[in-house]
């Protein structure tokens, strides 16, 4: 493949890693020496089976998923698992608690209240910043689940670890645009839930991992159409699942085991985050990083320059100059630029020198 001229900020769909690239190009024409393409593989058939069960076992190895959680690679997107969770697990005289730190929490709320009452238990405007532990008014009585965001794609916020739930209170998270961007924190989870197309892989698949004794009988709160009922999603074959999308995923978690692991990844994703937060500070005053350091997410960096119109202008140099994808979320304009786990540390380095030139021709 011929050397890329163009950075891909874009949020998702995103950036994923060359390697998987080739990979999935090869596998396009014949997966695994089958001579048959992975698009069109039977989903049941021995060489599928083998690729699905490697993406698997590559995932519980990657983040530690012992065989007290299912891991379901299920259709939908994130979207889905907004209604999901709830229909399964909050009863319809019950309640859930939901931290609201930005738009994607504030639309997985609205799903939770078709099926049962949800309490607020944090929310602040503008979305710029995650609570502090002391500031999170859980509700009197304990809930069934309480939800939260790992990290906000739009507003650029994350939390640095997650909340404590109420004791005996099982966390939902929805971990769509930092999932493995750093060592994944299972304790008090009972379902983390992440569409692929930012950090694993293209859109169309969306990894669930769900503690096994909320599968048992009992656990879910009332009958439900098969397609939403997680204890009929296991193996992930109720209905034909996104082969293609899942065979992606599979590799890119085998990529990211040979880049050292979870651990190394943080470590990676610090060190780009560092590099382009360091360009925005240091022409002081011109740009400003719109999320309260503290929250700052280390995936989607969001920043303005001191007008709209020098936002535009901005952004006009800077897709002319190679960087590509750099306009916020259009709920609130302004600049993203969303470096997941394959965004390239030199990526980061360019956009930083752009940063310091800009700031330098219009401050
Ligand atoms: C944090 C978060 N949650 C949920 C979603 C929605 O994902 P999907 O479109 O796969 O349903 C997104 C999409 O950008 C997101 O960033």
């Amino acid at each position: 493949m011929p050397e890329r001229s163009v950075y891909n900020f874009s949020a998702g769909p995103a950036v994923l890693p060359e390697d998987v690239l080739r990979e999935s190009r090869e596998a396009l024409w014949d997966l695994d020496g089958s001579g048959i393409g992975v698009l069109e593989h039977s989903h049941r058939g021995r060489v599928f089976a083998a690729v699905y069960q490697q993406a698997i076992a590559d995932c519980r190895k990657l983040a530690g998923i012992g065989d007290d959680f299912e891991v379901l690679l299920l259709p939908g997107g994130a979207a889905t698992q907004f209604f999901m969770l709830p229909a399964n697990f909050l009863p319809k005289d019950g309640h859930a608690d939901y931290l609201i730190t930005g738009l994607w929490s504030e639309k997985a709320l609205a799903e939770a209240r078709f099926y049962g009452d949800a309490h607020v238990a944090w929310r602040e405007e503008p979305f710029c910043r995650v609570p502090e532990p002391g500031e999170i008014n859980w509700s009197d009585d304990a809930p069934a689940f309480a939800h939260y965001t790992a990290n906000n794609t739009i507003c650029g916020t994350q939390w640095p670890a997650p909340p404590a739930p109420p004791p005996g209170v099982w966390l939902a998270c929805d971990a769509s645009s930092d999932i493995f961007s750093r060592p994944l924190e299972l304790a008090h989870h009972g379902c983390i839930y992440a569409s692929a197309q930012k950090n694993l892989g293209p859109a169309g698949v969306t990894l669930v991992i769900l503690r096994r004794d909320l599968l048992e009988a009992g656990a879910r709160v009332r009958e439900l159409p098969s397609m939403q009922r997680y204890d009929r999603a296991l193996g992930s074959m109720f209905n034909t699942p996104a082969t293609f999308a899942i065979y992606v995923m599979g590799r890119v978690f085998s990529w990211l085991l040979k880049q050292g692991g979870l651990e190394a990844m943080a470590r990676r994703n610090h060190k780009k985050a560092q590099v382009v937060y360091d360009a925005l500070e240091e022409p002081a005053g011109f740009y400003h990083c719109t999320a309260n350091k503290g929250s700052r997410s280390l995936m989607n960096l969001t920043f303005r320059t001191p007008s709209t119109a020098l936002d535009r202008a901005f952004l006009a140099e800077a897709e002319a100059a190679g960087f590509s994808g750099l306009g916020g979320h259009r709920s609130i304009g302004g600049m993203r630029a969303s470096i997941y786990n394959a965004f390239p540390l030199d990526g980061c380095q360019a956009l930083a020198a752009f940063l310091r030139d800009f700031a330098r021709r219009n401050g």
